[in-house]
């Protein structure tokens, strides 16, 4: 079905039901991205409109997981926007440092986890990796499974390699993993301070109190009252002077809490909360 078709109303009753029945709240997702990912389950799994889309969301809890996985974007990688990285490790780091010498971070949408070994690796490499408790969160089960088991498709490790030397990490990223039957199975030690959990960023609240938080690549699907509410949840959940990065295409600027944060590094999109 073009998604074209599919009208605004439809979207409603499928947010409306998904609230209902499963409270998960996509009501405020952006509906041109929500519409394209709703499109494409139709044309997967060979629904001819919206209303054979209900009734199996109504009827089929394990389908509705499925569905999840497929409105959810899950792209990521490793080391992804390298610079980042650096900022990370040359400053951001360093910075938290020098007034606690253990300290907390939060991946917020976490996807399989690249981003979580990344910073493991960062910490191995800064020889604190065990200062540090790390919490990783998703709101999707499946992909959460994916980020605990860490084994990623070979071919997807040129492109973390390259972004890895990119950073200018100290070893070859072939250090963190072993090869196995086409796949690049992670070292588990790194991810030995690590807690994964499943958790929804518009209906969760905050369970703890962080140092830095990463929320990069999740909100740029998320409409204004959506940002709004997440950023409540990030600046309850962040110390006073603690830091906050996201996607390098996203900013905080139109949100309520704004003010409650300073941009210390615009390129990378690094905040600090300033005021509780
Ligand atoms: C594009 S990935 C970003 C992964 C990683 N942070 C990065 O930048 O490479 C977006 C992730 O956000 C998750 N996500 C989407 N909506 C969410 C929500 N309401 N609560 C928690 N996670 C969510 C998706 O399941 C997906 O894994």
């Amino acid at each position: 079905m073009l998604q074209q078709e599919i009208e605004i109303s439809e979207l409603r009753l499928i947010t409306d039901l998904i609230k209902q029945k499963y409270d998960y709240d996509f009501g405020n997702y952006a509906m041109s991205s929500f519409k394209r990912r709703v499109a494409r389950v139709l044309e997967l799994y060979k629904m001819e409109g919206v209303p054979t889309l209900l009734r199996r969301l109504d009827i089929d809890a394990k389908f509705f997981k499925e569905f999840l996985a497929e409105i959810t974007v899950n792209v990521t990688e490793m080391f992804r926007d390298p610079t980042f990285w650096v900022e990370l490790k040359t400053h951001i780091i360093p910075h938290i440092r020098q007034n606690n010498e253990n300290f907390s971070i939060w991946h917020a949408g976490c996807s399989s986890g690249e981003e979580v070994y990344s910073m493991a690796i960062v910490l191995e490499e800064m020889g604190i990796l065990d200062n540090v408790k790390i919490v990783a969160t998703d709101i999707d089960h499946v992909i959460l499974d994916k980020a605990r088991e860490a084994r990623y498709h070979i071919k997807n490790m040129e492109v973390n390699k390259k972004n890895y030397t990119t950073f200018g990490g100290l070893y070859n990223l072939e250090n963190y993993y072993k090869e196995e039957s086409g796949k690049a199975v992670m070292d588990q030690n790194l991810v030995r301070n690590v807690e994964f959990r499943e958790q929804n960023l518009v209906t969760g609240s905050a369970f703890s109190k962080f140092d830095l938080i990463l929320c990069r690549n999740v909100m740029i699907y998320f409409n204004q009252t959506l940002q709004n509410q997440v950023l409540r949840l990030f600046h309850e959940s962040l110390h006073k002077y603690a830091y906050l990065a996201i996607g390098s295409k996203e900013s905080l600027i139109w949100c309520e809490l704004a003010n409650k944060f300073i941009v210390v590094n615009n390129e990378e999109k690094i905040y600090k909360k300033i005021r509780d």
